[in-house]
């Protein structure tokens, strides 16, 4: 790779993200000033792929058709077979026409007023999950919000969605944390068999419950996709139906959970906003934005390029990735005013945490409604929330979020 393709050359003073680096982990955003500053695109020699920084730069990356997801099983195969039928058929690693294909699927399984009709339903789960971490604390006792409502929400609603039955769910967390895992950088052999564990019991256990529900259907989306699986059988393989619920198990929370910690720890970090939100709850819609814009909870997608792309000033060969750095994008002030400073009432807000182009995220509706329920009921139900400690953050860096978030709430 020539410094050729560089539109300005990457000086010594000016170094590419370094990912290994803790402190850009914990808060990558200066790195990505800085980056930013240097060039929209640029070449990342550790990782092997080119990086775009900008928001013009990562709006392109996703939306490009020369740009691909294109899934490669990983090797040795037969070590990972579950954890490859997975992503070989997941809608997120395919390119139309199968990708237009099980999108129109899925999204008519979605809206058949799923979303809607759960609505009520997490408005009451969100406030029973408040008022007990409310009562739990007492003012006094520091309580967990990340385990004790971030992650147990987006699980409990997308396991509702679906159709797992409640005794089954607290196996769904351990097996999406262990195959999300390999989406990391820097992985090692424990991870990669503690994926490929995780994939092959959960592919099991979904072709179980499918078969439960081909006997006796429900009103939930897995009888509804068995249902075009069974009725228009070419459509939709066995593979796709099982894959697409492990892809909705695991999108439909993990980015989720990090957007309440992520946005809670900022809320809690910018006390002026907290209090503005307080002061008028109509803002709760731009505030939610807001947090997905300032701290976004899916920081890379990789595409690899079909035939030479120019981008951002720098051609991408064919066959190399080139990634999106969707928080970079979302502090770019070449789309947003002032964009280090968190601002609930924030209007013109293009932020791409949701993606952007064919894989836009199907769950988008889905995750609103959520987070609007789960910060809606914090702000009603605890009139107050303070830090206890410093928040925990996990070391990933492309699934960012925290280990912890131990808040006091007073009633
Ligand atoms: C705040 C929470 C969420 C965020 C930030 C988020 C973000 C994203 C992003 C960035 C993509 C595009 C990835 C790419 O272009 O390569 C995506 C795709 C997807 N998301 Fe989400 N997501 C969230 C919640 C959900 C939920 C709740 C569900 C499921 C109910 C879901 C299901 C999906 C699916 C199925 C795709 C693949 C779509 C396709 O390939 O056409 N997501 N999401």
């Amino acid at each position: 790779m020539g410094s050729a393709h560089y539109a300005r050359p990457v000086t010594a003073s000016a170094p590419p993200l370094d990912l290994a680096d803790p402190a850009v982990a914990a808060d990558p955003y200066p790195s990505f000033a800085r980056a930013r500053a240097v060039a929209p695109v640029q070449w990342h020699e550790g990782l092997g792929l080119w990086l775009a920084f900008t928001h013009a730069g990562s709006d392109a990356v996703l939306r490009d058709r020369r740009l691909g997801r294109i899934w490669r099983d990983k090797e040795p195969a037969e070590r990972f077979e579950s954890f490859n039928l997975v992503h070989r058929n997941a809608i997120l690693e395919m390119e139309p026409p199968d990708h237009t294909r099980l999108r129109r699927l899925i999204s008519a399984a979605f809206a058949r007023g799923h979303v809607e009709r759960l609505r009520p339903w997490v408005e009451d789960l969100a406030a029973a999950l408040v008022d007990d971490l409310v009562e739990r604390s007492g003012g006094t006792t520091p309580v967990d919000v990340l385990s004790g409502m971030a992650e147990e929400l987006p699980v409990a609603v997308i396991a509702e969605l679906l159709g797992v039955p409640d005794t089954d769910r607290h196996l769904l967390r351990p097996w999406s944390n262990a195959i999300v895992k390999m989406y990391e950088y820097g992985r090692t052999t424990a991870i990669e068999e503690s994926a490929e564990r995780a994939a092959a019991e959960f592919v099991a256990y979904l072709r179980e419950l499918a078969a439960a529900r081909r006997r006796a259907p429900g009103e939930d989306l897995l009888s509804h996709l068995v249902a075009v699986r069974d009725s228009e059988g070419d459509r939709l393989t066995e593979d796709e139906l099982v894959t697409t619920c492990i892809l909705l198990l695991n999108a439909g929370h993990e980015a989720t959970v990090n957007v309440s910690g992520n946005g809670l720890l900022a809320l809690l970090e910018h006390p002026d906003q907290l209090r503005r939100l307080r002061d008028d709850p109509g803002l709760l819609p731009t505030a939610i934005e807001e947090l997905m814009r300032f701290d976004s909870p899916l920081q890379l997608f990789e595409r690899t390029a079909t035939e030479d792309v120019e981008i951002g000033g720098c051609t991408v060969a064919r066959g190399q990735k080139i990634a999106a750095l969707l928080g970079s994008a979302n502090r770019d002030p070449a789309v947003f005013a002032d964009p280090e400073t968190l601002d609930v009432g924030r209007t013109d807000n293009r932020h791409i945490s949701f993606g952007a182009g064919v894989h836009f995220c199907i769950g988008a509706p889905l995750a609103r409604v959520e987070l609007q329920a789960s910060f809606g009921a914090l702000l009603h139900r605890a009139s107050r929330i303070e830090l206890a400690r410093p928040a925990r953050r996990r070391p990933e860096f492309v699934i960012r979020g925290l280990a912890d978030l131990p808040v006091v709430l007073t009633a």
